[in-house]
């Protein structure tokens, strides 16, 4: 067993939306788990538009209903070479995986996974019916942001059960 921490990126297409959610309440379930030297996480966009830019308003303003904050995080691009700075990369919808995969190379493509796929509400099938995605909120109503977190923290404690269980943390 090592004690190297376990690294991880949510990808999405802006990082302003859902992307840095998921970085965000992530790191909200690994602290209050106590578990923040073991799993580090991250987030990027497979498009540059925002690099640099604060998260949505829309997107600050769900999250801090929630107390979760969102402050520190900028918008970057994800890029080939983070495939070797992971051990998982998180797409939160098909396309977002899709154009992973395209970007990667070799063992890199085992490391792309939906981050749904670790929701235990999605085994057997999407109950919600949006075939193991994140919906894009950013051209919807404020609904899509809460609906944005709710699906990210069911499969963010997913995921970490399914870290614990893989790299034998405790
Ligand atoms: P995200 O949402 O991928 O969840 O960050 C979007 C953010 C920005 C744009 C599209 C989606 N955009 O077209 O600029």
């Amino acid at each position: 067993m090592t004690d190297a921490p376990v690294r991880l990126s949510f990808v999405c297409l802006g990082n302003i939306c859902r992307s840095p959610t998921a970085e965000a309440v992530m790191a909200t379930i690994v602290e209050e788990a106590a578990l923040s030297h073991r799993v580090l996480v991250d987030s990027a966009g497979t498009a540059g538009w925002h690099e640099g830019d604060r998260p949505d308003p829309r997107t600050i303003e769900a999250a801090a209903r929630r107390d979760i904050s969102m402050d520190h995080l900028r918008g970057r691009q994800f890029r080939a070479a983070d495939f070797d700075r992971f051990d998982l990369v998180l797409a939160m919808d098909h396309d977002n995986r899709r154009d992973l995969l395209r970007l990667a190379g070799g063992d890199a493509t085992a490391k792309v996974r939906l981050l749904r796929e670790f929701d235990p509400v999605t085994v057997g099938g999407d109950p919600l019916g949006f075939d193991l995605a994140v919906p894009d909120p950013y051209y919807g109503g404020p609904d899509g942001f809460d609906l944005v977190l709710d699906l990210i923290d069911g499969a963010c404690r997913g995921l970490l059960d399914h870290i614990r269980a893989t790299y034998d943390l405790t």
